[in-house]
Formats: structure tokens, C-alpha cells, sequence
């Protein structure tokens, strides 16, 4: 597929947290975009300037830790990343438990700046680290009769106090269309400014895919199954008419309940303004080719 790279980051324009943080304090915030040549160029022509690892870490949506914004920052150390498998299973050549660390020894780690959109209307832009997702399926080797790859979360009562309460049909299950899985764009990432991913934001690898609402992107994944029916997924499970299988970010598509036309980004500030959102927020050139023909508004 060809493919421009425009909203994709790679390491060598990227330095570390401390360059960003050196440059939010030069910048000031409210003048990025001028100057400064080389240090994230890229991202500052197109306005994307990356939340401080506070914002990112702190403000975080794992129910399985609790509903509450601060929960899974309080309560996620309690979960045990290591060892970690991840069983790819189904119409896969190379069924098996995959230990973290040969997935990681097998994979390009690249650094990947982009926007996340909750579909609760706020968003963020986060600098990844990960690998594509195409590139951990071929390691399994997907069978020519698969269509879609399902996913689960770990389920660990012990670990995870937020199980106790029945908010959703745990374990926590998502799903992609096959040809959405080995999109470039989707990754599994397994890190945030270059450090390993903390347990709050999916440790040790969680699903990104950034022109679909958050709530697609699953975390702490331990199970990865190719088939060829679409499979369930949590959110549509539990309230079908407001939360579909695709997902993606529409502003022409209202949640029952919300507009979505526009966006708070987090960490502007109680009176930052609200920003527009972007269809497939702002990576319609790359994917919407996935998706012709197909009616957005029946298949939200
Ligand atoms: N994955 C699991 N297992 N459990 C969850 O509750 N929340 C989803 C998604 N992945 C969730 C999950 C939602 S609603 C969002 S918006 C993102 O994770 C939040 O990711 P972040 O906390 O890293 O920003």
C-alpha cells in the first residue's frame, strides 16, 4: 500500500522526554510551531505537540483497575508484567505461547507520535513506542481464510480490584478487521518517551490504532486469536446502540448521548478551547481507502 507518512514520527526525529520537556519550558506552550529546527520538527509543522508524561500516565481509562480517571495510576503497580506470554491462536500457521521478551527480540521498536482520541470526547497526542502489529501476525503466520483478529486483556482478580465489579463482561475484548490489523499504522506499543510502558497504559504491550476511539486500543494483551467471524468486543457488549465495531472517529458521528465534532485536549487547562475533531482524527488519508463503499453512519 503506499503509503505518506505524515502523521508518523520515527526516532531519529524524536529525542527523549527530557528534549521535550526542554521544549515545552522554551516554548511556552502557546507559541509551538516556531523555530527550533530538528527537534521534532516534524510534529511542530503539524501543530502536534506530545502531553507531558504526566498527563499521559495520570489521566487513564483501565477499568479493570477501577472507572475512576486516577485509578489505574493508583492501583495498575499491582500487576505482575513479568513474565508475560502472549498466545496467538486460531487460522494462524504457528499457533503458541509467545514469551514478551522473543516477541521484543523479534520486532523494530520505532517511535510513533500520535493523536489519541477517547470517544468520551477528550484526547491526547502520545509518543509511542512499538511495533507493527502486521509484523507480529506474520510471525504466526496468518492463514489465507482469517478476517478479522480478536484480542484479550489479562483477567486476573487478584491483580486487578476493578474485576469485583461487573461494569463490563470481563475479560476485556476487542477486535479489528483484518486488513485494519496489518494497517501500518497499527501498533502494539510497549513504550512512552522511550521508557517501558507503565502498567496503567497497558503494560507490557497494549493495541494502538489511532483513527479509531480509544476504547479500541486494548491493553495488557495476553490472547490474540485470527478467525474468520468478527468477533465480540466489550464496549459493543455492552451498549450496542451506542458503541459499534468499527469505531472510528467520525465528528459527522454523534455518540447517542454526545456530538463528537469536538474534542478537549487534555492537559490545556481548565479553560483550554475545544478542538475540532478530524475525520478518522486526522489519518483519513491513510486509512479511509479501507472503508469505501462502506456506509459510516449504519457501521459506526
Ligand atoms: N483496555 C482494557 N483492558 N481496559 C480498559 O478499560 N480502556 C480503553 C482503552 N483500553 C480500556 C482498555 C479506553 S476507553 C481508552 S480511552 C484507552 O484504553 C485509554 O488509554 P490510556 O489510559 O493509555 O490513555
Amino acid at each position: 500500500m503506499a503509503l505518506r507518512w505524515t502523521n508518523i514520527l520515527k526516532d531519529r526525529d524524536v529525542t527523549d522526554e527530557a528534549v521535550y520537556l526542554n521544549r515545552r519550558q522554551l516554548m511556552g506552550g502557546a507559541v509551538a510551531g516556531v523555530g527550533l529546527a530538528g527537534l521534532g520538527s516534524q510534529a511542530q509543522a503539524q501543530g502536534l505537540e506530545p502531553n507531558a508524561w504526566e498527563d499521559i500516565t495520570q489521566y487513564n481509562n483501565y477499568y479493570e483497575f477501577g472507572t475512576g480517571k486516577e485509578d489505574p495510576s493508583r492501583y495498575a503497580d499491582q500487576l505482575t508484567t513479568e513474565p508475560w506470554t502472549v498466545t496467538i491462536t486460531g487460522m494462524v500457521d504457528r499457533p503458541g505461547d509467545y514469551a514478551f521478551e522473543d516477541i521484543m527480540k523479534a520486532m523494530t521498536v520505532e517511535e510513533r507520535i500520535y493523536r489519541f482520541r477517547c470517544v468520551e470526547a477528550w484526547s491526547m497526542v502520545i509518543p509511542w513506542n512499538g511495533f507493527e502489529l502486521a509484523d507480529l501476525l506474520d510471525m504466526a503466520g496468518v492463514q489465507s481464510g482469517a478476517k478479522y483478529v480478536a484480542f484479550e486483556t489479562a483477567y486476573r482478580p487478584e491483580e486487578m480490584p476493578g474485576l469485583k465489579y461487573p461494569v463490563l463482561d470481563w475479560p476485556y475484548v476487542e477486535g479489528l478487521r483484518l486488513d485494519e490489523a496489518v494497517h501500518p499504522l497499527t501498533i502494539m506499543a510497549t513504550g512512552i518517551y522511550g521508557k517501558d510502558i507503565p502498567n496503567q497504559n497497558g503494560a507490557p504491550l497494549r493495541l494502538v490504532v489511532p483513527w479509531k476511539y480509544g476504547f479500541k486500543s486494548i491493553k495488557s494483551i495476553v490472547r490474540i486469536t485470527l478467525t474468520d467471524i468478527e468477533p465480540p468486543t466489550s464496549w459493543n457488549k455492552s451498549n450496542p446502540r451506542e458503541y459499534g465495531f468499527y469505531s472510528n472517529v467520525n465528528p459527522e458521528v454523534s455518540h447517542p448521548r454526545w456530538s463528537q465534532a469536538s474534542e478537549r485536549p487534555v492537559g490545556g487547562g481548565l479553560f483550554a478551547e475545544r478542538q475540532p475533531t478530524l475525520m478518522f482524527n486526522g489519518y483519513e488519508e491513510e486509512v479511509a481507502s479501507l472503508y469505501e463503499g462502506l456506509d459510516l453512519k449504519a457501521n459506526f
